[in-house]
């Protein structure tokens, strides 16, 4: 016995209903192209913000600053979390986040107050990055991203702030061992 399936005609009317977003994409057409490419670029940084955290991490755990290591950890899983905060972004605009490649990082460093020295420096980096895409933001009159933009440069406040007492305590109490040793002590709480 042959069955014929019976198909059923297109609702017209139903397909009509969202005729400009069909047309034009899932792309929210509020996000510029120039901020798209910053928030990817933001995911590649913060990424391999977290990648050179923990190579110091596994450097320090070898050298037995097992207290700093553990707090180097931390930070670099801190990182990633501020990658979701761009890919998150991306998604809520209908944007399919990259994932970028990213570079190998040292193996080796001179010591755990290079360490504090190389982390310094980087967070200064990074906010000058965001600074960046704040321009440009706000600029392109992008008041919702300025919001999050607005969520790094408050994050990015506590890392200063943190880098900051590091190298203070540097200055403060010198680089000689019993002084690492305590320092290992405080970081690992
Ligand atoms: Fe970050
Ligand atoms: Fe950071």
């Amino acid at each position: 016995m042959n069955v014929v399936i019976q198909l059923q005609p297109l609702n017209q009317h139903k397909m009509a209903i969202f005729p400009e977003t069909i047309m034009k994409g899932k792309r929210n057409p509020l996000l510029s192209d120039e901020c798209l490419n910053l928030l990817n670029y933001r995911i590649q940084q913060e990424e391999q913000s977290s990648r050179m955290y923990l190579s110091m991490s596994l450097w320090l755990n070898n050298e037995g600053y097992t207290g700093a290591a553990k707090l180097w950890r931390k930070y670099s899983d801190e990182e990633l979390s501020h990658a979701d905060w761009a890919r998150d972004y991306l998604l809520a605009m209908g944007v399919t986040p990259s994932t970028p490649n990213l570079s190998s990082e040292p193996n080796t460093y001179q010591g755990l107050p290079q360490i504090i020295q190389l982390s310094y420096d980087h967070e200064i980096n990074v906010t000058k990055q965001i600074k960046e895409l704040g321009d440009k933001a706000f600029k392109s009159g992008d008041h919702m991203l300025y919001t999050l933009v607005g969520e790094y440069l408050k994050e990015q406040r506590e890392e200063h702030d943190k880098t900051q007492t590091w190298v203070d305590k540097l200055a403060a109490f010198g680089t000689d061992k019993i002084a690492m040793r305590w320092l290992d002590e405080e970081m690992g709480g």
